[in-house]
């Protein structure tokens, strides 16, 4: 299973860009943001007063020997570190809440978002696709929520605070003891851009390689029964020995950090011990500010260290942040109209009128200048080859797309004004491929109409043919189907399907080829079902079974996207060649 889809590598955004899309997602928790600065702030001061009191500690105790003052010491220590408890749990606890909330919002947005999109928007976001920035992006977001915003705060106040006091100790020697900073900013900037272009490429990757494993589980029986495990495992391989080749080259240029910081501490250490004994000798320095000098150093640079990850941090966290973005951004939703028509009971009328569709990218139209007016009651037949644009016909009548021309209408409404809660209610659509929930036989068909009773219920069952061997299940309308292993056949998956769009008492029935792909005996339950409902409710029916084809008031006849013909049986019979070419290639295969 080849995925040619390349991953989306977002164009290169700028540092301000980056901080932006984060703040979108914090902005919601600016003020708990705000009290979290300023539990910061505290941390930081902490480390300025215990700098101080190094030096205090030094110039009396252990240089003067001077012990009076050892009580308001021992407070004064106790003092500061019980502050920087209370205020370091505060501010963990804050900051993880904000994290963990943030990628809360991101998830339940997403998944709204996905719940209301039409089909085509899963050819752009397939569902590996959607999976991987679910989940991955979704954990790489909270992580760096919760790090950019708070570690970088904390840790930036940390420096600035104890920068602050070696300034205001003496100046000269903060100026010798910083002049390595600068030399810093450089190759961390140069790294930083490095890692960005490796960070988006890696995201990329991820999102490829959930693709590839979703599409091979969804086939796997297709890849077993056409021996195509090699392929597959080569494929896999490649993708796999790709995500590695980058997350090396991300090891490589994250691991130059720690070394550039180390180099410049060490530079600055020894012009400090330089300088620091020189104005020792001058008087100018006790030894107890040359000791608590060295101890801020040692406290600058540690924040330092994580600060220069920032860069790096930031940007994995806005990529993830994009990848988000894009999807959100992607709304293929039908629109409700602004003040929708609305009616709890419809007589099925329906109305095609000069319908046209394209489906985007693609060069010919699935349907073009579609006209077709159905009465209320009356049951229609579709048919055509392969592609004729019958299955998009259908899925234009419950709106799951909207027409790019002319209108369809029901009752005399055009669909697009009308609630499309209540249209889908009138409309019931059983589709080309049945799709059963993991689920029991009886949520499976109360899907259809949430309110529905055991007797609405069993009521759809049998009026879709389907009670009867429900009951034979191990449990019957409590056994659980659906998901990885129907257990069903593919007739009584259909049945199903036919009941969960009954259940709702449907005005409009649009049924896709629910027949094709059965055996006679399962066909002729369906027919059954269908004879029954004939005449109580409008049909359309898709597919050329004979079967189907009799219970029609009328034929419609399609071909690459226009209605060619329409009437009864024996009137096509007698003057529409491509229905008397579909009829003939159905009656060679019912003889077989
Ligand atoms: N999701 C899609 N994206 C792009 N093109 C599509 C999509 N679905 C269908 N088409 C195109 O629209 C045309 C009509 O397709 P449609 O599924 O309506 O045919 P059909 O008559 O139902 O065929 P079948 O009898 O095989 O079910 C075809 O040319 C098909 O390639
Ligand atoms: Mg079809």
């Amino acid at each position: 299973m080849t995925s040619s889809r390349p991953h989306a590598v977002t164009p290169s955004r700028s540092w301000r860009d980056d901080f932006r899309v984060l703040y979108r997602y914090v902005r919601p928790y600016r003020w708990a943001m705000a009290g979290l600065v300023l539990l910061m702030a505290l941390v930081g001061a902490t480390n300025a007063g215990m700098t101080y009191l190094i030096q205090w500690i030094m110039d009396t105790l252990i240089i003067r020997l001077d012990f009076r003052r050892l009580p308001t010491l021992a407070v004064a220590v106790l003092l500061i570190y019980a502050v920087r408890a209370v205020a370091m749990y505060y501010s963990t606890a804050v900051s993880r809440t904000i994290g963990a909330r943030v990628v809360h919002d991101v998830r339940r947005r997403l998944f709204l978002h996905v719940l209301e999109q039409p089909t085509l928007f899963f050819r752009r976001f397939p569902s590996g696709q959607l999976s991987s920035r679910m989940t991955h992006d979704g954990t790489v977001l909270q992580q760096g929520v919760t790090e950019v915003f708070t570690d970088v705060i904390l840790e930036g106040f940390k420096a600035l605070a104890v920068v602050l006091y070696i300034f205001w100790l003496n100046w000269r020697l903060a100026l010798v003891a910083l002049v390595a900073v600068p030399f810093l900013i450089v190759p961390v900037a140069v790294i930083g851009h490095r890692l960005r272009r490796v960070t988006e490429q890696f995201h990329g990757a991820v999102g490829d390689l959930t693709h590839g494993f979703y599409q091979v589980l969804q086939g796997l029986r297709v890849v077993q029964a056409y021996w195509g495990q090699a392929r597959e495992r080569r494929q896999f391989e490649q993708k796999a020995d790709g995500l590695l080749q980058i997350q090396r080259r991300w090891v490589f240029w994250n691991a130059l950090h720690p070394p550039i910081v180390e180099v410049c501490l060490g530079v600055a250490l020894f012009g400090l011990i330089v300088y620091g004994a020189y104005q020792i000798r001058q008087g100018d320095l006790t030894p107890g500010g040359f000791t608590s000098f060295v101890a801020a150093m040692l406290m600058v640079y540690t924040p330092l260290r994580r600060l220069s990850k920032l860069n790096d941090l930031l940007q994995q966290t806005a990529t993830a942040a994009h990848r988000i973005e894009q999807v959100l951004l992607y709304d293929l939703r039908l629109p409700e109209a602004v003040a929708p028509v609305t009616f709890p009971v419809a007589r099925g009328e329906l109305r095609f009128e000069g319908v046209g569709f394209w489906y985007p990218g693609k060069s010919t139209p699935a349907l073009v200048d579609v006209n077709l007016s159905v009465a209320a009651g009356e049951t229609v037949a579709v048919i055509g080859p392969s592609g004729a644009g019958k299955s998009t016909l259908a899925q234009l009548i419950p709106r799951l797309m909207d027409v790019t021309e002319g209108a369809v209408y029901l009752d005399g409404h055009d669909v697009r004004t009308l609630r499309l809660r209540e249209l889908r209610t009138h409309v019931g659509w059983v589709p080309q491929e049945v799709f059963l929930f993991e689920d029991t036989v009886f949520n499976n068909i109360a899907y259809g109409w949430p309110e529905a009773t055991e007797d609405d219920v069993v009521r759809a069952a049998r009026q879709a043919n389907a009670h009867e061997f429900i009951q034979q299940l191990p449990e019957g309308y409590q056994t659980v189907i659906g998901g990885e292993t129907i257990g069903l056949s593919g007739g009584q998956a259909q049945r199903i399907a036919l009941a969960r769009a009954l259940v709702r008492r449907p005005r409009v029935l649009v049924l896709d080829e629910v027949t094709s792909a059965l055996d006679s005996e399962s066909e002729a339950h369906i027919q059954a079902a269908l004879a029954e409902l004939k005449g109580t409710c409008t049909m359309i029916i898709i597919g050329h079974r004979w079967s189907m084809l009799r219970l029609a008031d009328r034929i419609v006849v399609m071909d690459k996207g226009r209605i060619v013909d329409e009437g009864t049986h024996d009137e096509l019979l007698r003057r529409c060649a491509l229905y008397r070419r579909l009829w003939r290639r159905q009656v060679v295969e019912a003889s077989r």
